[in-house]
Order: C-alpha cells, then sequence, then structure tokens
C-alpha cells in the first residue's frame, strides 16, 4: 500500500469525528483532500449542517465546489475542531508543518480552534522532528541578512522554489526558507528562538497543538490520543 492510500485511510477516519452543527478548521495538503472529499460526502448523505474555515484557497475551493459551506475566519466564532495534515509528528505530538507553504494560515486557524486533529500517512511519525526541513515563512525585505543570522546558527536556511525554479512566494507573497537542521532534540527552545527573530513571519513548529492524531496504516486507521 502506498502513502497515498495511507492518508486516504486516515482522512476517512478523521472525517467520522465531524458532528452535526460544527464550525470547522480545513487545513491543507494531499491528506486533507481526501479529508473535505469525505466530509462533503457525509453532507451529502447525512444532511449535515457544517460552516467550514479553509487555510488555503486550494481547500475553500474544493470544499465549496463540494457543497461545504465556506466562511471567512473573520465572520466565524471559535472553530469546534480544526482537521490538518501534518509533515512530522514525534511521540509526544509536537509537528512540523508547512512543506506546503502554508503554514502561516494553519497556524493562525489551529490557534482559534478548540481542538485540533492531525492525520498522517505511518511514515510521518518519527522519534525526533527534524529530518523533515522545517519551513520558516519570511518577509523578502532583508532576506539575505536574515539567511545569515540563521547560517550562523546553523540552521542550514534553503530558499524555497517551485520546479520550475521561480521562488516559492506564499499566500501573503513571503518566502519560504526551509530549514535543513537533522534533527530538533528541543523544538521549543528552537520555535520560541524563532518567534523573536525579526523577519521570521511565522514557523512550522506546531508545539502543544494538537491532542488527537488518526495514523493512516495498511491495516487500518490508528488513532493517538495525548
Ligand atoms: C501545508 O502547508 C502543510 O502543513 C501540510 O499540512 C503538510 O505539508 C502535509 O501535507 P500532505 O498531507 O500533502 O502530506
Amino acid at each position: 500500500m502506498n502513502a497515498d492510500q495511507m492518508k486516504q485511510i486516515a482522512a476517512e477516519k478523521a472525517a467520522t469525528y465531524v458532528e452535526d452543527g460544527m464550525m470547522l478548521g480545513l487545513g491543507t495538503g494531499s491528506t486533507v483532500f481526501y479529508l473535505v472529499e469525505a466530509v462533503a460526502r457525509r453532507v451529502q448523505a447525512e444532511g449535515l449542517q457544517l460552516t467550514a474555515v479553509a487555510t488555503s484557497s486550494r481547500t475553500a475551493k474544493q470544499a465549496s465546489e463540494l457543497g461545504i459551506k465556506m466562511i471567512d475566519l473573520n465572520d466565524a466564532p471559535t472553530l469546534d475542531l480544526t482537521i490538518d495534515g501534518a509533515d512530522e509528528i514525534s511521540a509526544d505530538f509536537q509537528g512540523i508543518k508547512g512543506g506546503g507553504g502554508a503554514l502561516l494560515l494553519e497556524k493562525i486557524v489551529a490557534l482559534n480552534s478548540r481542538r485540533n486533529l492531525w492525520i498522517v500517512d505511518e511514515s510521518k511519525i518519527v522519534p525526533q522532528l527534524g529530518a523533515f526541513p522545517l519551513p520558516i515563512e519570511v518577509i523578502p525585505f532583508g532576506l539575505a541578512k536574515l539567511t545569515q543570522r540563521l547560517e550562523a546558527e546553523d540552521l542550514h536556511p534553503v530558499l524555497r522554489r517551485q520546479a520550475n525554479g521561480e521562488l516559492f512566494l506564499t499566500h501573503n507573497k513571503n518566502y519560504i526558507l526551509d530549514l535543513h537542521i537533522g534533527n530538533i532534540p528541543h523544538p521549543h527552545v528552537l520555535g520560541e528562538w524563532l518567534d523573536h527573530q525579526t523577519g521570521v513571519v511565522e514557523h512550522g513548529l506546531f508545539l502543544d497543538v494538537a491532542k488527537t492524531v488518526v495514523v493512516g496504516h495498511p491495516a487500518g486507521p490508528e488513532v493517538l490520543q495525548a
């Protein structure tokens, strides 16, 4: 079974956590794609009344085309549940997100949600974070100086480009630096340091955010609870 099929297994299980009347947050990525499909199927089949906020225009488009009512976060009350993918999750439920570049909107939506649930295939559960390069969203002004500062800290920043060589731009027209750190033994210390670096808009360390993780295995979904 490939990773995509395991993503689908996790996403379909997570869709069962959605209840009638909920105000939902919908993440971004290939796993969330399956989630949106599964939630939309429940809306159709069971007539669930849902309202949702998306973390990217891609998710917003897919969800509204499938009949899920989408609103702006500014018009939403506190979200009941946000379901999102992740790039890496450690045994103590800390995560790296932003592989798709939507980390800023994802973190804002996550922090405005009572409950966060992550959906991943089994390859993303790791003993320690950091093998996946940590994305940080940075403003273009002063990029070279910020890059030097990160290099001096041995954080190995690499400016993200698209497949065609053009610079990757986030939703807010910022850049992404991927930090090739290798391992992050103390994510809270690094997260706090990054929080204080002027020019860094947001980083992809999502710490103490999700209490539930649904992992897709070939044998079926596994629910991990913090
Ligand atoms: C988007 O910016 C990310 O945080 C995604 O949630 C994460 O990269 C997981 O993506 P996939 O579900 O595509 O693996």
